[in-house]
């Protein structure tokens, strides 16, 4: 299946079916091991926003939510590890039970700043639940605790997911074209 949305071709990896059932199952598992106790749910702007929205409503222990957003110094497909904090948490996590919330994890390393700022400010406990991972490019070694698909190295839109802020509003997550792909920046298909 393909589609033509505006500025470029798209081919879709994962359904909006499969996303549902897979967050169903995601948030089976988090509601069994967070039973008992109120979590804060982070969602990583912006990308997470779909994903933390579908999420807590399948949810079924307590919980809070609350947003962090960071830029990372690189181009628009990759990023450098070098990572500023633009907007910081609205509430102190200290003795909290923290899941942090993010799109896709890549090379890893924005979440290894994340995870190891947040660490700093002495969580109960602090785990992850990545709605998909590019194993195969990871940089340095990072704890995903949850994740819901792995993928190939695409470069991936849709479900929250951009390009340039382009495409978040698919339903599903799509690939781009190879054109379109070398287009954005050069990376290899
Ligand atoms: P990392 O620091 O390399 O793990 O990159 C993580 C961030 O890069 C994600 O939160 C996304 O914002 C962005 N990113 C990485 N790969 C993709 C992709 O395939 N599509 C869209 N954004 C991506």
């Amino acid at each position: 299946m393909s589609l033509r949305p505006p500025g470029g071709r798209v081919e879709v990896l994962i359904t909006r079916e499969e996303i549902d059932r897979r967050i169903g199952e995601l948030a089976a598992e988090i509601s069994s091991d967070y039973r008992g106790q109120s979590p804060l749910l982070v969602g990583i702007l912006k990308g997470s926003t779909l994903f933390l929205a579908d999420l807590v409503r399948r949810l079924d222990v307590p919980h809070e939510v609350d947003f962090i957003s960071i830029s990372s110094y690189g181009n628009e497909q990759r990023s450098s590890g070098v990572v500023r904090l633009l907007k910081d948490l609205d509430c102190d996590i200290t003795g909290r039970d923290v899941l942090l919330v993010e799109d896709i994890v890549d090379t890893g390393l924005t979440l290894h700043y994340i995870r190891q700022n947040l660490g700093t400010r002495r969580p109960r406990s602090l785990r992850v639940v990545a709605l998909l991972d590019k194993q195969e490019r990871r940089e340095v070694d990072v704890q995903v605790e949850y994740v819901g698909f792995v993928i190939p190295d695409r470069f991936v839109v849709g479900y929250g997911l951009d390009y340039a802020e382009q495409y978040r509003e698919l339903p599903h997550v799509a690939v781009m074209g190879p054109d379109e792909e070398a287009a954005a920046g050069g990376r290899e298909a």
